[in-house]
């Protein structure tokens, strides 16, 4: 085995792997929820960042599989990481003492697992149309650009979230999500060695405060849309 290849197997490098694959999902969740916040600047907006991304052709597939690989390895280490845990601690303590530990970073296994069953859920929903299948036809159908047929994907979004369900779902799952962020970010730091106790208060407030921004962003769109605020034009 490779030097490289042993450091990832230990613990620190499992850590480390964690830590940047998280920063780099962190980047795409923060550049999706700038994407579609668009929603509220109306379809033209928002149907032509779409667009673009959809005439990236080979150069978004390259995207998706990359996305694909590093969600791949931040969930696998995951796994690999709270089994060795496990193994190491076969019995529970009798009694936990949460005095060092936050909520979320006890629970980041299961936020994270809910997080992963709301991925695949999403791209059940606006990707690949299986969960509200007519809205998803209809909408794939609608918008003729410039450039030839596109979805119409404004449309699209707004009629998913009048369904109080959808949208529901939607923000209890950034509930779960801004959760394990705000462990995630923090502890960043940690494994990226900034322990100076200089940066130990932004070490701490880094994770709240991007999760408190992604939570308000992301609920802002199935809330604001349920609410009727935006979407009048969309029947
Ligand atoms: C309210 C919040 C969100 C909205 C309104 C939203 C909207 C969308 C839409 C409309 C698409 C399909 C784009 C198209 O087919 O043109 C999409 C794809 C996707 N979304 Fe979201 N999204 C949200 C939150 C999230 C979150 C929190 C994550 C990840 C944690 C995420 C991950 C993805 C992924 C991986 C895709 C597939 C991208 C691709 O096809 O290449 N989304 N989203």
């Amino acid at each position: 085995m490779s030097r490289f290849t042993t450091a990832l197997g230990s613990s620190i490098g499992a850590k480390l792997v964690m830590a940047l694959t998280g920063l780099a999902l962190l980047g795409f969740v923060l550049a999706h929820m700038i994407g579609n916040l668009q929603v509220f600047a109306g379809p033209e907006k928002i149907n032509a960042y779409a667009h673009t991304l959809q005439n990236l052709g080979p150069i978004l597939w390259a995207m998706r599989i990359g996305l694909l690989t590093i969600f791949g390895l931040h969930v696998w280490t995951a796994f690999k990481l709270w089994t060795a845990n496990k193994a190491a601690r076969p019995v529970p303590y009798a009694v936990v003492v949460p005095s060092a530990s936050t909520y979320a970073s006890r629970t980041m296994i299961w936020s994270g697992f809910i997080v992963l069953a709301f991925i695949v859920y999403h791209l059940l929903h606006f990707t690949l149309g299986a969960v509200q299948g007519d809205i998803f036809q209809q909408t794939r159908e609608a918008w003729t650009a410039a450039d030839g047929k596109h979805p119409d994907v404004y449309a699209m979004i707004v009629r998913g979230f009048r369904s109080p369900a959808v949208a529901l779902s939607y923000v209890v799952a950034q509930l779960l999500l801004g959760l394990h962020l705000s462990h995630g970010v923090s502890s960043v730091f940690q494994t990226l060695g900034f322990t100076s106790p200089r940066l130990a208060c932004v070490k701490k407030a880094a994770g709240p405060l991007v999760a408190t921004v992604i939570v308000i962003g992301n609920c802002s769109i199935p809330l604001a849309i349920l609410l009727g605020l935006v979407g009048k034009g969309v029947n």
